[in-house]
């Protein structure tokens, strides 16, 4: 039998990286039609780097710093992806805002999962800001992304119930639990189009 090669994925993170981990996760079982080529950073010291490297996936750190404008640093991003030859970029918790010449790089290949039920909630805090607002459903959201922040077509979304007794905390863990099913539900469900 002659099997479909995996499509590959590069994940950029800036933090904790568990949205990574739960794709890496999923892409060990051999059934899953992608494997994980490159997890890119803009953050040297991201936890989410030394879980990849212990996992023997290509790893790259690119901090904002380094570079004199935001446009060296994408296309140092941006070489760094496509010499690993990624059919889709997965934004996992990437702290950076875009530009529209990146986004259109990647037209149609390029996802992140926000937390919150878009269009509502949009950047940061998005927890406390549904508590405030008193929703009684909160969640998260897998999005094509363009030069809008979270602004792009809606892929797919899981939903959790406000509690009562919710903290942002409390509200934050549950909907990572269904962060950590969305995402490399969501991917799956690409690659197998692609
Ligand atoms: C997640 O809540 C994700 O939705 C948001 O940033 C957070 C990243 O967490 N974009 P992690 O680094 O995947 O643990």
């Amino acid at each position: 039998m002659v099997s479909t090669p995996r499509k590959r994925l590069a994940v950029l993170i800036s933090g904790r990286g568990s949205n990574m981990e739960s794709i890496l996760k999923a892409t060990q079982d051999s059934e899953y039609p992608a494997e994980i080529c490159l997890v890119l950073s803009d953050n040297k010291n991201a936890m989410g780097l030394e879980t990849a490297r212990a996992a023997n996936i290509e790893t790259a750190a690119f901090e904002r710093s380094e570079f004199d404008t935001r446009h060296d640093h994408e296309l140092a991003v941006q070489d760094k992806i496509n010499a690993q030859q990624a059919d889709l970029i997965c934004l996992a918790g990437y702290m950076r805002i875009l530009s529209g010449d990146f986004t259109d790089a990647y037209e149609g290949r390029l996802i992140n999962i926000h937390p919150s039920l878009l269009p509502k909630y949009k950047g940061l805090n998005t927890h406390q800001r549904a508590l405030d607002a008193g929703e009684n459903e909160h969640g998260c959201t897998v999005h094509h992304v363009n030069s809008e922040m979270d602004g792009g077509e809606i892929i797919a979304q899981a939903r959790v119930a406000v509690l009562k007794e919710d903290t942002p905390d409390t509200l934050a863990a549950r909907v990572l639990v269904e962060e950590h099913k969305l995402y490399p539900s969501v991917i799956a469900m690409l690659a197998k189009k692609m």
